[in-house]
């Protein structure tokens, strides 16, 4: 029998190929074959961002697929990158598994692929290639997503996803609550694009449906109610780094580590960690509302500042009058970070990752949601797990200085909810280490690849 080869195929952004990365890692150390296919712009990232002399990676096969796309200017422009992940992509993965079929020995013999990307299943099926699907978000996602006939059924979106009237569903009590002007489809372009969007959501579903494995970068004891809701989702997370040097992999940038002897010079329960994933701009002005936020918390803050996002003016004399508390630096080594004494409190983005990592460390968030499905992790912290403090924008959907200083404070003196947070630290680790139910399924998982 042909050695286990796997091949991998992540959606082309950071927060898919981090979680994917770690898994294929786990993977690797099972003597299973890994190949990863990244698209040509992300794996020159990823490369140059590497660490260098890393044993496990090395054993791990790195491709690249065009996406048909010029430049990353192109890749900026609505809708161009994913019009290229459904259109020029299937035909280069097809391509590829053709290409390394050619040897008896090397053969493609499970496809594991990113829950949107749905064809990447459907070619592994035509092929009658095994399949797994991965999901790097929330199960609560995925359920929304396996509910929609439900929705259609009971009237709250028409077939082509459109709310028919505003209003906020829970699918089951434990579960977040959502808007329905917040739904993952209905927050993003025109109608058109909407309409678009959803087709791809429901295609996404139907191939996912039919895979073997169903998993999810979760744990049980995050969403008990979601996993209940929709058992075939299988927990195997959190995912977090199961490197030896501790340090993540897959990052498209290279981490500022130099922040790390900083922090240790800060006094423990004091810094404010601020960062937004890695494709958040905010306008001059609520860029500069941070900025005084920051300046008036009269607290030791890390800011991760994308160095595309720096050349937004920071305001007159801030980087001067906060050199002795405040550190800005252009991509962090997160985990490292979360893990870390000084670290108070988080204020986040709420993307799934970034998520998991504050859950996994009892670190308290001030979630500052700002794409489609990221309310709903914040839904979780505020509602659900009662770990975190929402940050509300005001009547001109502007997040005011005043509002973030005074929710500092707010999380910085709650103790139950601070209490709350190292209590989740505990279950999780409970989930992913030894007999765990993460860990057993990620057991189950691997014998199922080996066979
Ligand atoms: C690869 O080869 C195997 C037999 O060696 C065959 O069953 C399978 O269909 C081939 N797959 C592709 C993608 O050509
Ligand atoms: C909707 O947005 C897409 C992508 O930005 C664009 O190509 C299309 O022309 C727009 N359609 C309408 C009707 O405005
Ligand atoms: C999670 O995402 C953040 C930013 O979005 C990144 O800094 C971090 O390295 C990621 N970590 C893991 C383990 O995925
Ligand atoms: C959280 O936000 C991320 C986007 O960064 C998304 O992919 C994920 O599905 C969200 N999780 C939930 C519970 O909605
Ligand atoms: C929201 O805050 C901004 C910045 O302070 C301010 O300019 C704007 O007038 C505020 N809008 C409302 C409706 O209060």
């Amino acid at each position: 029998m042909a050695r286990p080869h796997v091949m991998v195929v992540p959606y082309p952004e950071q927060g898919h190929v981090i979680p994917l990365m770690e898994l294929s890692l786990l993977l690797v150390k099972q003597g299973i074959k890994i190949t990863f296919v990244n698209t040509k712009e992300n794996h020159d990232r990823i490369k140059s961002a590497l660490p260098c002399g890393d044993g496990l990676l090395s054993q791990m096969s790195l491709v690249w697929i065009s996406d048909g796309l010029e430049s990353s200017e192109e890749r900026k422009k609505p809708g161009k990158s994913s019009g290229a992940v459904l259109k020029v992509m299937p035909e280069k993965v097809e391509e590829l598994i053709e290409c390394i079929n050619g040897s008896e020995s090397e053969r493609i013999t499970c496809v594991l692929a990113d829950q949107s990307i749905g064809w990447a299943l459907d070619i592994a099926e035509k092929k009658g290639i095994r399949r797994a699907a991965f999901c790097p978000a929330s199960a609560a996602q995925l359920v929304l997503g396996l509910s929609i006939p439900k929705l259609i059924d009971n009237g709250i979106i028409d077939k082509d996803g459109t709310p028919l009237e505003k209003q906020v569903i829970q699918l089951s009590p434990a579960m977040p609550s959502v808007s329905t002007e917040k739904l993952v489809w209905v927050c993003v372009g025109n109608k058109t694009t909407q309409r678009h969007i959803f087709q791809l959501l429901v295609n996404n579903i139907k191939s996912t449906q039919k895979t073997e494995w169903l998993l999810c970068n979760s744990a049980h004891e995050l969403e008990s109610a979601a996993f209940s809701m929709a058992p075939e989702i299988i927990p195997i997370g959190p995912l977090l780094s199961c490197h030896q040097l501790g340090h993540s992999v897959g990052n498209f940038w290279t981490q500022d580590l130099t922040c790390l002897k900083w922090l240790d010079q800060q006094s423990p329960n004091s810094v404010i960690y601020v960062a937004f994933g890695s494709s958040i701009k905010f306008s001059p002005s609520q860029f500069q509302e941070l900025c005084l936020a920051l300046e008036l918390s009269n607290r030791p803050f890390l800011w991760v500042v994308q160095p595309e996002e720096s050349k937004t003016e920071y305001p007159e004399g801030f980087v001067e009058r906060v050199v002795d508390r405040g550190r800005m630096v252009g991509w962090s080594p997160q985990k490292k970070i979360l893990s870390h004494p000084s670290v108070a409190c988080f204020i986040s983005h709420c993307g799934w990752n970034s998520t998991l990592e504050s859950v996994s460390n009892g670190i308290p968030v001030l979630c500052w949601p700002y794409f489609a499905d990221q309310f709903l992790n914040k839904s979780y912290f505020c509602d659900v797990w009662k770990v975190g403090v929402g940050l509300e924008p005001n009547g001109s959907g502007m997040i005011t200085q005043g509002e973030i200083t005074s929710k500092i404070q707010q999380i910085l003196n709650d103790e139950q909810l601070k209490a709350r947070a190292r209590d989740f630290k505990e279950k999780v680790q409970i989930c992913i280490g030894q007999g765990g139910m993460s860990n057993k399924n990620l057991d189950s998982f691997i014998s199922w690849i080996k066979t």
